[in-house]
């Protein structure tokens, strides 16, 4: 169980504060809402105290009586403290260390962790003056939890949406907290939670709970990722396919950005929206994507997900007409990408492998990071619907040995391995 000091600011996703309030509060998690006065014009202290079945704290003046609950004690009788949706403007307040109300002075005067959920109109959250109040609060060791690309209610598009309540609860809350603390029972039975710990709609932010703690910073360093499957042209119309749709290496981007890392992901085919903070690179072949890795070197990290084709076709120059009969095709090897960075002059202090297998998983896996001169290979059982499907089970393959992270959707898989891969080359 988690006290969370929930700071809900003035924007039209404070609506989302609500729903997120009575997830938290199914899960079996304490909320304390506090209300900005811009909060207020969008959601009313009755609905967020109905929800949270606490009182709910709007004025600095409320808490006049400092024996009661001063702002002290308000900051620090939390386990965490939650700004959703954080605006421009309460961004900015923190970033300067302003404390003009209430929401603003337990920011200040909290040791607890802190997280922020911007929302805002895609031009604020693009805007310089934005750009470097968040990164001075991620310095800072707060958590701030890119928002999300998307049709906006002012009617523009782009980056600047809340994330569903679901998901910020699965950034928010420290490992093992969104089943009860210390619920071992839901690890040990390979991460499934059951449906009495946790309504379906989070079940998944349950059975995987992120390791995401403030202070897991990325911002500095440069994360290289590759994505989605190849395509070799077998003539101008035809290609080569395989079944992978990109999501978990465009989840890994995202959540890589999410902690403040320059990330530049190289994609393969695929009909996914570019991650916020993004720089993506399009592709079709493995050898164009051997060449755009090669070009965005130097990286602290590469974490390679693509499926790459381990053979390209001898293309021809027109298209096969039908009255030829079938074709005999000549094939020849792909480069590996992943044991080209094994043994480059520029290998990424971490190089991170993926290993689609059917059968002896980790014993495969084991092997391929050797071959391939890989720090870590995620292991990943493809024998179900993994290629094109929400959800994974993936195991961490080390020099040390396998370690289950469990299933959970790949979302929550990708902010588990990125909070690792941040500790990890902060350790080194
Ligand atoms: N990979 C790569 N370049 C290739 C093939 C694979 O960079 N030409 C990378 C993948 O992105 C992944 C890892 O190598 O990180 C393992 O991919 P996988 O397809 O499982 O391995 P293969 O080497 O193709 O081995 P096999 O098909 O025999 O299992």
């Amino acid at each position: 169980m988690a006290r969370i000091l929930l700071i809900v600011g003035g924007g039209i996703a404070a609506f989302k504060a609500a729903e997120m309030i009575r997830l938290a509060r199914r899960m079996g998690h304490e909320v304390t809402p506090v209300l900005t006065a811009g909060g207020a014009h969008f959601v009313t202290p009755m609905t967020l105290a109905a929800l949270a079945e606490s009182p709910v704290y709007t004025s600095l003046w409320d808490l006049k009586d400092e024996t009661e609950m001063g702002h002290i004690q308000l900051s620090r009788a939390a386990d965490l403290v939650l700004v959703c949706p954080a605006t421009a403007d309460l961004l900015a307040k923190m970033a300067a260390g302003i404390a003009d109300d209430l929401a603003t002075t337990l920011l200040l005067a909290t040791d607890k962790p802190v997280f922020a959920a911007p929302a805002m109109n895609v031009r604020m959250w693009l805007h310089e003056a934005t750009k470097a109040n968040v990164a001075t609060l991620r310095a800072r060791g707060v958590t701030v939890i890119e928002p999300v690309e998307g049709a906006m209610a002012c009617g523009e598009y782009g980056p600047g949406r809340l994330p569903e309540p679901a998901e910020i609860l699965s950034f928010v809350l420290p490992a093992g907290a969104a089943s009860g603390e210390g619920d071992r029972s839901a690890q040990a039975s390979g991460g499934k939670a059951s449906a009495r710990e946790a309504p379906p709609s989070v079940a998944v932010a349950t059975a995987t709970p992120p390791a995401l703690r403030a202070g897991e910073d990325l911002s500095g360093t440069h994360i290289l990722v590759t994505a989605g499957p190849t395509h070799e042209p077998i003539d101008p119309v035809r290609v080569i396919a395989n079944r992978s749709s990109g999501r978990q290496g465009f989840d890994i981007a995202a959540a890589a950005a999410a902690l403040g890392a320059r990330v530049t992901l190289v994609a393969g085919p695929v009909a996914l929206p570019t991650p916020a903070g993004v720089a993506r690179i399009d592709v079709e072949t493995a050898d164009e994507m051997l060449a755009a890795v090669e070009a965005a070197l130097p990286a602290d990290a590469a974490i390679l997900v693509a499926a790459v084709a381990d053979w390209k076709v001898e293309a021809s120059p027109t298209k096969l007409k039908k009255d030829a009969g079938p074709p005999e095709l000549r094939f020849a090897a792909n480069p590996d990408i992943l044991a080209t960075l094994g043994r480059h002059p520029e290998r990424p202090a971490l190089l991170v492998g993926f290993a689609a297998e059917t059968d002896n998983l980790l014993a495969n896996a084991a092997a391929k990071r050797v071959r391939k001169g890989a720090d870590w290979i995620l292991a990943n059982d493809v024998s179900g619907d993994v290629m094109g499907g929400a959800s994974n089970h993936l195991h961490l393959v080390t020099e040390a040995g396998a370690e289950d992270l469990g299933a959970g959707s790949k979302e929550a898989l990708a902010r588990t391995l990125v909070a690792r891969l941040a500790r990890t080359l902060k350790d080194r």
